[in-house]
């Protein structure tokens, strides 16, 4: 009988006149279901990413789409990169997966915290020195990304992974990115812009290179992460719980992650 009942459901939330496609409301056992068929052979049964296509649970530049630019993408796939367009599954499905979707990303679930703020600071810019390449409020380095706003969106799922596994960031800027000169010289470090005719590299001290393609011998975008990707192994999981706690306390204190939440 249920199925019955829930399928007239939809009908009529659907059928009435006036309501906007965007409001509608996913379901997250349909988009569970969905998720097993459509997804999980590219994105792993979990969302964090298999040998096809990466994670969409646990990377903040997905997780901070909003539903309709992640119905989009899922509607319309992204040509040249791999993934299909899901069209043919029709709106209703599509909001019953990004509803899923967001429970894999952790959302509703609380945050609890179990590691100490102030040890994180601490941890941040002294023994771990993530402020050598990571700026907070101003402080720090600005090889890697400002992690001010950073965690005040996420679960502390999403910001382990990101310490611990840099590695499965989708993020091309975030690999080694090698240059070799006809000249011989060889550099490697952050890619700051390419086009077809010139390509500019940020090394480790912070410099910019800037080279006509002309001039190049070899350019090679590496899967290696800039960031070291040994965290899991040099720090204790109660340092990382540190860490964690202290950039989604600091990102939930920050007027604009407010601004992104609630745009969600
Ligand atoms: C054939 C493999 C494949 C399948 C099947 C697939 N994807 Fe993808 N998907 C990819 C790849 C590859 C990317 C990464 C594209 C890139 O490099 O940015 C991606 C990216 C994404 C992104 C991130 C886009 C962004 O905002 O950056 C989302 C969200 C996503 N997929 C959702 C889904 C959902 C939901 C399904 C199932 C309906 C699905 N994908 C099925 C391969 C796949
Ligand atoms: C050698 C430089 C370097 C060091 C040291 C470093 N990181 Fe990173 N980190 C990066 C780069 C590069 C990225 C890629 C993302 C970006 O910058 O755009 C990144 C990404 C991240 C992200 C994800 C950001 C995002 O926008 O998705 C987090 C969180 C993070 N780092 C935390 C840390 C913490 C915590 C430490 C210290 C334990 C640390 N990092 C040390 C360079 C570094």
């Amino acid at each position: 009988m249920k199925p019955y009942f829930f399928a007239l459901l939809a009908v009529l939330a659907t059928g009435l006149p006036g309501v906007p496609l965007a409001a509608q409301q996913g379901d997250t056992a349909s988009g569970q279901a969905l998720f097993a068929t459509n997804c999980a052979a590219c994105h792993g049964s979990d969302g964090r990413g298999g040998e096809r296509a990466p994670s969409i649970a646990t990377v903040r530049n997905v997780i901070a789409r909003s539903d309709a630019e992640l119905a989009a993408t899922v509607k319309n796939g992204l040509s040249g990169v791999g993934m299909p367009s899901f069209s043919f599954l029709g709106d209703q499905k599509i909001a019953d997966l990004v509803a899923y979707l967001r429970v894999l990303q952790g959302k509703g679930a609380p945050v609890k915290l179990t590691g100490s703020p102030e040890a994180g600071r601490e941890l941040f810019y002294g023994k771990a020195a993530c402020a050598k390449c990571h700026m907070i409020r101003g402080e720090g380095g600005f090889f890697g990304a400002d992690l001010t706003t950073y965690g005040g969106n996420l679960s502390t799922d999403a910001v382990r992974t990101a310490i611990v596994d840099p590695a499965a960031n989708p993020d091309r800027a975030s690999k080694v990115v090698e240059l070799q000169a006809l000249s011989g010289e060889r550099i490697s470090g952050r890619l700051r812009s390419e086009d077809n005719f010139n390509i500019a590299v940020q090394t480790g001290d912070g410099r910019f290179h800037m080279y006509s393609k002309a001039k190049l011998a070899d350019v090679k975008h590496t899967s290696r992460p800039i960031m070291p990707a040994d965290y899991g192994s040099k720090l204790s999981s109660k340092e990382i719980d540190d860490l964690v706690s202290f950039l989604i306390t600091t990102g939930s204190a920050s007027p604009q992650a407010a601004t992104r939440r609630g745009h969600n």
